[in-house]
């Protein structure tokens, strides 16, 4: 039988006796051994497919955590600002715990897909003249204001929830990988991996990937206009910006940014040469470890294997998918000119 991930890691998450369990059955995604990247990394490389949760994305792992106490603790809403991650499933969690769901979102800034989780799990939707940064900001006004519970990673049961993937990623390799590479946006998942990677006397080398356009970690500074291909990660002032940086020098890791054409032939050569298709942000950790390869610090070891996050399903982004993907062969209903279509 499938089980709610609260059930699976109860021991380890800070749930309070009385609350309910809001779940989707999220959680226990593939980890998916990658014998292609493995060839071009000469490393043993394997796929945390985070697309294989209920919304398709890894925020339901949060998600789970934050609406069960939020549901516990009497709330009646909640709130998020998202790049459309979030907003898919904090509206789907919502709907599941028959909570009133609010989502602000960037204008024509998030994939079709996301968009269409969030209004037809019937949360509303609002679109924002503005950015994620600046979305963020106004729901932390309005969480402060009114009865509503704010369910963004700044809300300490987001990270409770996603520090599991770790767990996972250790009970099935058996031991702890060598590396994690993995995309960095406001740095929430980040943080929650080096939590979960703490809490069973796991350290692996964290490589923390942003886009090019939007890699304040990687400058030192805000980012007031970030851009990239890569909407989900387009974020220039990350709300766990310490923590974050800390967990990856602790792991004796590295941030980098990668160009959207980068990000892009990652994507494009996952989906073709390991049959695992993520969408373009999540596609960010593969495109940093061709870029760069797996560093280490002076003297240490190179890992002998390394997990890269794929925070989130290719299904999300269609459009990004079909401008950069070959063409449909159009033909008449002739059986010669299939066999030409199929064979030339
Ligand atoms: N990958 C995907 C697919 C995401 O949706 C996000 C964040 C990240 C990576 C970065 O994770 O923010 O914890 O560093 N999406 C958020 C959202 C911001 O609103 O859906 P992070």
């Amino acid at each position: 039988m499938p089980v709610p991930l609260i059930e699976r890691y109860r021991d380890r998450l800070p749930l309070e006796a009385g609350d309910p369990v809001v779940s989707l059955n999220e959680g226990s995604t593939p980890l998916i051994e990658a014998p292609r990247l493995s060839e071009r990394l000469e490393v043993r490389t394997f796929l945390k497919f985070e697309g294989g949760n209920p919304t398709g994305s890894f925020k339901d792992r949060g998600m789970t955590v934050a609406v069960s106490r939020a549901k516990g603790r009497g709330a009646e809403a909640v709130i998020c600002a998202s790049t459309g991650n979030t907003a898919a499933s904090a509206a789907a969690y919502a709907a599941r715990a028959g909570l009133r769901g609010a989502v602000i979102v960037p204008e024509g800034k998030i994939a079709i897909g996301k968009l269409a989780q969030a209004l037809m799990h019937g949360a509303r939707v609002v679109a924002l003249q503005g950015n994620f940064d600046e979305a963020l900001q106004i729901v932390r006004e309005l969480a402060d204001k009114h009865p509503i519970e704010l369910v963004n990673s700044v809300n300490p049961y987001r990270i409770e929830g996603q520090k599991t993937a770790a767990f996972e990623v250790v009970e099935e390799l058996g031991e702890a990988p060598g590396a994690l590479a993995i995309p960095v946006g406001n740095a929430g998942n980040v943080t929650a991996y080096w939590r979960g990677f703490q809490e069973v006397d796991a350290a692996p080398i964290l490589y923390g990937f942003q886009a090019e356009g939007a890699a304040p970690l990687v400058h030192g500074s805000p980012v007031a206009n970030p851009e990239t291909v890569a909407s989900a990660i387009r974020i220039g002032n990350p709300a766990r910006w310490e923590e974050a940086m800390a967990a990856i020098t602790d792991s004796r890791g590295r941030i980098a940014a990668v160009s959207d054409d980068q990000i892009l032939d990652a994507y494009r050569w996952l989906a073709s040469s390991e049959g695992v298709f993520c969408e373009p942000a999540s596609a960010a950790s593969v495109a940093g470890l061709f870029a760069y390869g797996l560093p280490v610090v002076d003297g240490a070891e190179p890992p002998e294997s390394v997990v890269c996050v794929l925070t989130g399903h290719g299904l999300k982004d269609p459009d990004t998918a079909l401008s950069k993907a070959p063409s449909v062969i159009n033909c008449e209903n002739d059986l010669s000119a299939v066999e030409r279509a199929v064979f030339d």
